[in-house]
This record gives structure tokens, sequence and C-alpha cells, in this order.
């Protein structure tokens, strides 16, 4: 069976050769983390970004949307703590001059551990076959204590020094358990230092008059500048929320793992708020509506699960992941957070400006507590892809790699095939697409077997191919192939958009989501 990690490989190439992601200015040799989305990547992105805003906007009545601009006055930066505290604690390797996360380098060391605990695990499996009780294994056998030991010591040092944001502890960290650089292999380390992770460029012409302004890192800050704004002009009752979708842009050091982690990406933030006080029930409300969202997408609920933080930070008082299982673990996707106060009340006073909400029904003013539900496009987008992405064996030793992504997502609804390229098939085939059109992406493709034509749609992930033959001339029937079952059924051409919008309608999410 091909590892994990082969998997992840297939599906980075699979994501190039079909038209989802490019390198960035590939020609180029590419630009570190940077990506391009291609033909089928950007209809599977918009799909799910219209999945989220509408799920925000139409299944909520006091959720409304903005369109924020992405440069915004430096000085929000101030106000939201990211000039003084958006930092990565960083480390440089003398020998190689190669620089790294120190917090990444000891997490790696810590999961070297339970890939200890994993291997020893697994040869034991082997030895004592269906008799074999890992929890036991685990409680009591010497090697895996003693490695479950090295790990734990460490793990609550580097919980305590990134708590207390001690960087010489980080880097004793590094020293006493003897890491070395992966380029060249020596423990010649530097001090750890903090390095912001905001890009920074200069407004206006002269290099006196220029202002030093930043590329947003979140798209949050522009909905909470915005909130007297919207709430003013949409006559907004507390509780309510704003949506937002927008680029973001972090200087990520470590940039691995695909569109995981980029410098430039995207993110669907919505901002929720709540009277002081009501803010935990409104955090558990999302939560449940947040999971509801993934899990309607029909991957399994296993491949979901929440990671409350036990470190919040210092402005909010509860905080959870939504995590979605990688080909590379557990990983998060999504961030719920409550807020409090913390974002409109720096506003309010780096601004000047009063920033508070008058409740008719309390007959009091106050500055609205905020729930937040943050999730990433790109993480989102990968997370399909590789839920997605199968390998299959066909009866006959044939085999197909096909995208099973949900039809509601997929980038090309329809294809529509003449069997043959003469006899008017064609023609037939352009009139149904020529109609088709009109509510749903579909291609047409007309070229090579109907075999390998079925080939090239599953790859891409197209839920239904509709092939023209000559019976349909005299029937004015199709036949409709399933992607994921490959049953063929016979349909009548004027029944086909009904059925196929019965299955690519995201209304149906909807109501499941909603119930
Ligand atoms: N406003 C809150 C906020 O920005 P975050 O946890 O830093 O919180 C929210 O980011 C989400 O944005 C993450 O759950 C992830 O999906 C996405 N994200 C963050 N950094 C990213 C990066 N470098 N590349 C891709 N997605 C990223």
């Amino acid at each position: 069976m091909a590892s994990q990690e082969d998997v992840f490989k297939k599906l980075v190439a699979h994501c190039k050769e079909y038209g989802f992601v490019f390198p960035s200015s590939e020609i180029y040799d590419g630009l570190g983390a940077v990506y391009d989305y291609g033909q089928n990547g950007v209809e599977l992105k918009n799909n799910i970004k219209k999945y989220w805003w509408d799920s925000m906007t139409l299944l909520h009545e006091n959720v409304v949307g903005i369109d924020a601009a992405i440069f915004m006055h430096p000085t929000t930066w101030k106000a939201s703590g990211h000039v003084d505290a958006f930092n990565d604690p960083l480390i440089d390797n003398k020998d190689s001059k190669k620089r790294y996360r120190a917090d990444v380098l000891i997490e790696d060391l810590i999961a070297k551990y339970d890939e200890k605990i994993n291997k020893e695990v697994e040869k034991a499996a082997k030895r004592f076959g269906d008799s074999f009780d890992v929890e036991l294994f685990k409680q009591t056998n010497p090697r895996v204590l003693e490695h479950a030991k090295k790990r734990d010591e460490i793990h609550e040092r580097f919980a305590k020094a990134m708590n207390d944001n001690d960087l010489a502890e980080l880097k004793q960290i590094i020293i006493d358990y003897e890491v070395v650089c992966p380029i060249s292999g020596t423990k010649n380390w530097t001090d750890v230092r903090q390095f912001n992770l905001m890009f920074s460029t200069e407004m206006g012409s002269t290099a006196e008059g220029a202002m030093k302004v930043y590329l947003r890192p979140e798209t949050a800050q522009g909905i909470f500048v915005n909130f007297l704004n919207v709430q003013k002009t949409g006559r907004m009752k507390v509780p309510f929320g704003i949506a937002q979708i927008g680029k973001a842009f972090r200087n990520e050091i470590v940039a691995r793992q695909f569109i995981f982690r980029m410098r430039e990406f995207e993110q669907m933030e919505m901002q929720f708020f709540v009277r002081p006080g009501e803010e935990l029930k409104w955090f558990e409300h999302w939560k449940q509506f947040r999971m509801r969202w993934h899990q309607a997408l029909g991957f399994g609920e296993k491949k979901y699960r929440f990671h409350d933080h036990d470190k919040l930070a210092h402005y909010a008082n509860a905080a959870t992941d939504i995590e979605f299982e990688m080909p590379f673990g557990f990983k998060e996707v999504e961030g719920i957070h409550s807020r409090t106060n913390f974002d409109l009340s720096q506003h309010a006073k780096y601004s000047g400006k009063k920033i508070e909400y008058f409740d008719p029904e309390l007959n009091q003013s106050y500055t609205p507590y905020v729930i937040e539900t943050s999730i990433g496009v790109d993480r989102m987008f990968l997370s399909v892809m590789a839920a997605a992405y199968t390998e299959e064996q066909l009866e006959g030793g044939d085999s197909r790699v096909v995208l099973r992504i949900p039809p509601v997502l997929a980038p090309v609804k329809a294809c529509i095939m003449p069997l043959v390229k003469k006899d008017g098939l064609p023609e037939k085939a352009r009139e149904i697409m020529d109609e088709l059109k009109f509510h749903f992406h579909c291609a047409y493709d007309e070229k090579d077997s109907i075999g390998k034509r079925y080939r090239r749609q599953d790859a891409i992930g197209t839920p239904f191919c509709v092939t023209v033959d000559h019976d349909t001339l005299n029937d004015n029937c199709v036949t409709v192939r399933d992607r994921d079952t490959m049953q063929q059924t016979r349909v009548a051409i004027a029944d086909l958009q009904k059925m196929i919008d019965e299955k690519i309608n995201m209304r149906n999410l909807f109501k499941e989501i909603v119930k």
C-alpha cells in the first residue's frame, strides 16, 4: 500500500496535471509558498467560497457581507497587536545559513518520539497478531514508556517557554535534545529571535512623503473597523454578524505542505457581535454550525475533530480549531474564537472614536463581544482534494484516478459527449449543451474513445457524463454515467437538467445544516 507521503505527492502532481494548482510564476522556477489556481482549481475554489458565503448570508438574516480593502491605515495593526506581537521565533544554523522556526524544530522533535512509539507498536502488532492489545502494550512496554516520558518532558518545557515567550529556553531545548540542522547536520545555532510576519510596503510617491503600510495578515480587522458603518447603515441589531472573503498575506518562514501554509492566501471570516456575557452561548452555537457545514459535504464524521485550545490569546476566553485529517495528519482548517470586546475596544482607543452599540431592549450602551469563525479557502480546498483523491482498481485489471469531489463543489458538473463525431450526434450534443450551459458549468468532449473521455472527467471530478448515441436521435434520451458508481442510466433529455440540478444544488446541503 502506498504511504500517506506518496499519496500526498501524487495529489500535488495531480493538482498540476489537471489544471487545479500551479506553482506561481513557474517559468521563473516558482516563488516560495505562492501558488496559482488553474482552470479547474478556480472553479472549485469559487464553489467553496459560494458554499461558505451563502451559508452565512442566505441562512442568517442577521449576517451581512462586506469587501474591505487589503491596505488599511497602519494604526489598525498597532491597535490589533499585530505590529508588536504577530511574530514567529526564528533560529539560524550558522553553517548552512538556513533559517528555521524554533517552535517547528521542537514540534518536529516531539513528533519523532511519537514516530518511535508507533514503530514499536507496529513491530509488536506483527509479532503478536490478533491477540495484540495496543493500549496495554503502550502502558507497559519499557521502550515505549521511555519515549513517551521524553516526549512529555519536551512538550512541557516547550509549552511553558511559548507561554512565557522565553526565547532562551526555546534555544536551550534545541541544544539539550541535540537537534541538528537537516542541511549541514551541525548543532551550531544562533540565538532565537522574534520575526514579524507582516509584509510591508510604501504608499505614496516620494520617499519623505511615503507611508509604511502593511498587506493585511487577516481579513478580520477590515470588519472591526467597519463595525459602526455596517451597524448604522444596515440598522443591524445585536446579535448580528459581518462576513468577508479576501486575501491575506503572511511572511511564513517555514512554508511547506503545498497550499497548506502559503504566503498569500485567502480567508473566509465572520465576526458575530453579541451582548457581553452571552458570548460563550454563541461560541457553542457557531462551533456546532460550522462543524455541520463541514460534515454536510459527506466525507464522513471521522475526518473532522475539534481541538480546543488550552493556551488562549490574552484577549480570548474560548477557542477551538476544526481539524481535518490531511495526508500528513489532523490539521487546523478553521479557527473559532471568542475574542471578547478586545478588537473593538482597541480600535476605539487608538482612533479616539466611540465604538459602542445602544441596545434598545436593555436601554444601555456597550462594546459588543465577538465570536469569530475563520477558515482558510486554500486549506479547505486542500482538504476537499485530499479526501476526494482516489485510486481505484477496476474489474478486468483496469485502474482509474477519480476525484470524488462533492457534486455541489465539482468544477464541471456535466460533460456532454457524442458517441461518434458524425451522423448528426455532435449537433444533438451541442443542442443539449446549449440548454444546460445556462444552468451549470458543462464541458463538451468528442475526442478519443468514450472510455478515455470518462477517465478525463473522473480525474477532474465531473459527477455526470452525458452520452448522445444513435438512439438519442429517435427516443430523445441520453445515457448518463455516474462518476462514483460508474452506473449508466437512460434519461429523457427533457428531464436532464432537473435530474442534475437535484444532485448539484447547494440547497440540499443547506437544508441539512439548518436542521
Ligand atoms: N482572524 C483570525 C485568524 O486569522 P488564524 O488561525 O491565524 O486566525 C485562520 O487563521 C485560518 O486561516 C486558519 O485556520 C487557516 O485555515 C488559514 N491560514 C492561516 N495562515 C495560513 C497560511 N499561511 N496559509 C494558508 N492558510 C492559512
